[in-house]
């Protein structure tokens, strides 16, 4: 039997800097009201200079390692999420192997937008399952503050920054069902002209700023997220009601509430973080997942189902056995 990739331990880094709505009205024509109506964001947290998607990321997943009981020489490989690196290679997966001291395995970064945590995890999975790892940090972080369009009011209120980290760790003969029992991966190409960003280093004269189509944005995320959900429960033989808790992508409250809505979920079995973090992109769901678990509402045996969706158009779920 191949073994389990196990969630022996989960990280989260935040910046100090918290924005709330009014401060953000000060420079950028919104108010408070519009955007909690329109989102549920009251406030987001924004990274100093220092405070990038690697020194996030390293954090984040010394919490993660420090969760499980782990040591640096236990990570075998570091997969990390994030549309925001530091640079464009060495990859920030290794400049978070080399701060943290990790010596061995592999390491690489995935550009997936607000699903790369739920993509890079579906990639560790595979690779505990080959055998080819028994140790794997799996990261999202990302500085969006240092990709918005300021002049843009339709999205530069929507983000923050933050990094949030899992360590799986191989589960062999454990007799139980614990572990990651199905990930599902998805992307959409012809869709990407209604989230993207407008440039990169490969493209000089483009500033590199986030581009979306809102309303086009909210439509799809709606339908995709909930065929995901589903895909997973039937995937599983499972119904909605086996699911203990959702953690679904941070973007948006209205779109959290229409699925849940649409999967006769309860909202007690949804992990909102947006009013807090905003949109932090690849490190929503690992937020999420750490908010949850470190307050205590999720627990060791519990069913979670993660999803998420982002610029591609990118989707897909995990569901985990805590
Ligand atoms: N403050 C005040 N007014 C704003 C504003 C802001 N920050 N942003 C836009 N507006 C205005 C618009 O100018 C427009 O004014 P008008 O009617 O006078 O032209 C009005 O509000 C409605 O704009 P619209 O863009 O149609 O709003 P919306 O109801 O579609 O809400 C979003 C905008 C972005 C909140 C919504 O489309 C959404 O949530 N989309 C999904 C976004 C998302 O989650 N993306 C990430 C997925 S990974």
């Amino acid at each position: 039997m191949s073994p389990r990739s196990i969630l022996a331990g989960i990280g989260a880094y935040l910046p100090e800097r918290v924005v709330t709505n009014d401060e953000l009205a000060r420079t950028v024509d919104t108010t408070d009201a519009w955007i909690q109506e329109r989102t549920g964001i009251q406030q987001r947290h924004f990274a100093a200079p220092h405070e990038t998607a690697a020194f996030m990321g390293t954090a984040a997943a010394r919490t993660a390692l420090a969760d499980a009981g782990a040591q640096p020489s236990d990570v075998d490989g570091i997969i990390l999420a994030t549309s925001t690196p530091d640079q464009a290679f060495p990859a920030t997966a290794l400049r978070v192997q080399a701060a943290l001291g990790v010596t061995k395995g592999f390491g690489f970064d995935i550009a997936a937008a607000c699903a790369g945590f739920v993509y890079a995890l579906s990639v560790a999975d595979s690779m505990i399952k080959a055998g080819q790892a028994k140790g794997v940090l799996v990261i999202g972080s990302e500085v969006y503050s240092r990709i918005l369009n300021w002049a843009d009011r339709g999205t530069c209120v929507l983000f923050g920054d933050g990094a949030g980290a899992v360590f799986l760790r191989a589960g062999e003969g454990t007799g139980t069902d614990q572990g990651i029992l199905s990930t599902h991966i998805h992307a959409q190409g012809t869709l990407g002209d209604i989230l993207y960003v407008d440039g990169a280093v490969g493209q000089p004269d483009k500033p590199g700023h986030l581009v979306m189509h809102g309303r086009e944005v909210f439509r799809h995320a709606v339908s995709r997220l909930a065929e995901a959900v589903e895909e997973a429960l039937a995937a599983n033989n499972l119904k909605a009601a086996d699911i203990d808790w959702l953690v679904p992508h941070q973007a948006n409250r209205r779109i959290i509430d229409a699925m849940g809505r649409k999967l006769g979920l309860s909202t007690d079995r949804v992990v909102i973080t947006v009013e807090q973090h905003a949109n932090t992109s690849a490190a929503s769901v690992p937020l999420a997942l750490h908010q949850a678990w470190t307050d205590g509402r999720i627990k060791r045996g519990e069913l979670v189902l993660l999803e998420a969706l982002g610029g591609g158009l990118v989707w897909g779920s995990a569901l985990v056995r805590m």
